[in-house]
């Protein structure tokens, strides 16, 4: 056993230690609610429990490739809802930058496509976007890439961009069910060899291969689930932490604990 209580003042001595150099964080939609971007699975206020509107046989449809090819309509309405433009980072992204600028961070590998990583800060070499992001496309036949601007006008004005060259869908390089999962991801997995410390916020650990990179940490490294529900096989290992609550109000009370209150409320006013 690595930490003396399964608490905030044993993880945060933990981490200030001469133990704790490399931290993983694995993030998904909840880190962004506090955002105002919508989770998926939330009773209620999930994304998939609102899609009623669109006609879908089921809610995943919207992210699904088959389903896309032939209706693509579906997802470019929730495109526009969600497009990142409109939303700024939360404290939970602000705290992975503050673990970078103290050499911290090993790699924050997120499920999250709303780029707010990037946006609070989070060096790009730091960051796998396991299910891809917003930030650039591609014709689903050829391949071609799309202008970014032009991209943007399409989604704004509700249209479905083609591709210039054979006519094909374009789709932001988002991973849909269905799709792999891009190779930085699969060459990063490795790295988890290497943590001290495993950060999992605001997921539900249900769509792999992603969930199962929790499973994937020495057993020596400590794990930590900051969440509103208890999730995946957390409480299972001598080391898990399991932290329920929002996770803005969490990552502040362990930022106060650790004495870095101030740096993280200066870099999330930034
Ligand atoms: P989910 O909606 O499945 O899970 C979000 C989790 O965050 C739930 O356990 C919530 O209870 C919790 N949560 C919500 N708000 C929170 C808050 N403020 N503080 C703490 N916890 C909070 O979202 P993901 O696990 O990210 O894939 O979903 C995984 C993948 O499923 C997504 O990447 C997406 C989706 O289909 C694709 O689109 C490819």
């Amino acid at each position: 056993k690595v930490l003396k209580a399964r608490d905030i003042p044993a993880l945060a001595h933990y981490i200030k230690s001469n133990e704790c150099k490399n931290i993983a964080i694995m993030l998904g939609a909840g880190v962004s609610t506090a955002a105002g971007i919508p989770d998926f699975r939330s009773p209620k206020t999930g994304l998939y429990s609102n899609l009623a509107r669109l006609n879908l046989p089921h809610p995943e449809a919207v992210f699904d490739i088959s389903f896309f090819r032939n209706n693509p309509v579906p997802f470019y309405s929730l495109a526009h809802e969600l497009y990142p433009g409109k939303f700024r980072p939360t404290l939970t992204h602000s705290f992975v930058r503050l673990l970078s600028e103290k050499n911290l961070l090993l790699k924050c590998f997120t499920q999250n496509i709303d780029t707010l990583e990037r946006r609070a800060g989070v060096p790009g070499n730091k960051i796998i976007e396991a299910h891809g992001s917003f930030a650039t496309q591609r014709c689903i036949d050829c391949k071609s890439e799309y202008d970014d601007e032009r991209m943007k006008k399409h989604v704004l004005e509700k249209k479905i961009p083609r591709c210039d060259r054979c006519k094909g869908l374009i789709k932001p390089d988002i991973v849909f069910f269905g799709e792999a999962l891009p190779a930085e991801f699969i060459q990063s997995i490795g790295l988890l060899n290497s943590a001290d410390l495993l950060i999992v916020m605001g997921t539900s650990l249900t769509v792999h291969p992603f969930a199962s990179l929790a499973e994937m940490t020495p057993s020596s490294c400590p794990r930590v689930l900051i969440n509103l529900d208890k999730v995946g096989d957390f409480g299972d290992q001598p080391d898990d932490v399991i932290l329920l609550g929002q996770c803005d109000e969490v990552v502040k009370q362990l930022c106060q604990e650790l004495g870095w209150e101030k740096e993280l409320s200066r870099l999330w006013e930034k």
